[in-house]
């Protein structure tokens, strides 16, 4: 049994996501949504499928990480999107869901939520929530992805265990930074709405339109990092992304771009 409501969901939903919603399912348990989601017929030219749970049981992060959620906790939401065109830079699609659902929070009163290239949603410092873009299918010339999202929301667990944690690397949630956070169904429409903008207007801008936005939003920029590439581990300082939403790193051996890798550490603005 799930509290979220999949009528009132559809009911609250604006105009412009009704129209582009092929489906919407809601699961009290599943195994994960990016995996059910991509295991489903893709989503019509520029439209999207939706699911939402209260718990995944075998719930992933980027690099097949394990992603934990309690029931009615967390937020677990993923959106498949069959793009109208072939986007430039696929890559940089998480960089600009990042952007969109940092922006959904701000509006919902959550306190200066940042990015954490590439993936990660940041409050204070701290692992709020964060995003695996999977692709789906490709039929034809149509590119079809998955959006994940996990957002923490009310999870005591993490503040019992907190001080165990090293400040850079612990998780918060939503609760720990708000007297009232926002409900998971009224969260739950607002990031439909917010992740279905950005990939509409991805898919006919490209990223271009979020660079700013994720600049403003950056919550590495200046702050030293230690970067696994695969090829190397970098120690330097985070100084924004490229246009093609490269991270890039000052390093002793001057500046360093880096395509595709982790954050181990990251510590206070240098
Ligand atoms: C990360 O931090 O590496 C990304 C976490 C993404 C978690 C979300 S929860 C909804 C969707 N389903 C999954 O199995 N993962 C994503």
């Amino acid at each position: 049994m799930t509290d979220l409501d999949v009528e009132a969901l559809r009911g609250s939903l604006s105009q412009a996501a009704s129209a582009g919603l092929d489906a919407l399912d809601v699961f009290a348990e599943i195994d994960s949504t990016n995996t059910y989601l991509k295991a489903q017929t893709p989503p019509k030219l520029r439209r999207m499928r939706v699911v939402i749970a209260d718990h995944q049981t075998a719930g992933r992060g980027r690099h097949d990480r394990e992603w934990l959620s309690k029931p009615g906790g967390s937020l677990c939401l993923s959106i498949a999107y069959t793009f109208g065109q072939r986007p430039a830079n696929l890559p940089a699609l998480t960089l600009a869901l990042g952007v969109g659902a940092a922006t959904v929070l701000t509006e919902l009163g959550v306190p200066e939520p940042r990015l954490k290239w590439p993936n990660d949603i940041l409050l204070s410092g701290s692992k709020l929530g964060g995003i695996l873009t999977e692709s789906q299918t490709r039929s034809g010339d149509n590119i079809s992805v998955v959006a994940g999202i996990g957002i923490n929301v009310c999870l005591p667990q993490l503040r019992e265990r907190a001080s165990e944690r090293s400040w850079a690397h612990s998780a918060t949630d939503l609760a720990s930074h708000m007297s009232e956070p926002p409900q998971r169904q009224h969260l739950s429409v607002a990031l439909i709405e917010g992740l279905y903008r950005t990939l509409q207007s991805y898919d006919s801008g490209g990223a271009d339109g979020f660079m700013a936005a994720y600049q403003s939003l950056d919550g590495l920029f200046g702050r030293t990092v230690v970067v696994e590439t695969g090829a190397e581990v970098l120690h330097g300082i985070a100084s924004g992304i490229d246009e093609a939403g490269a991270l890039l790193v000052k390093t002793a051996e001057g500046e360093r771009r880096v395509i595709s890798g982790s954050i181990q550490r990251f510590g206070q603005a240098a």
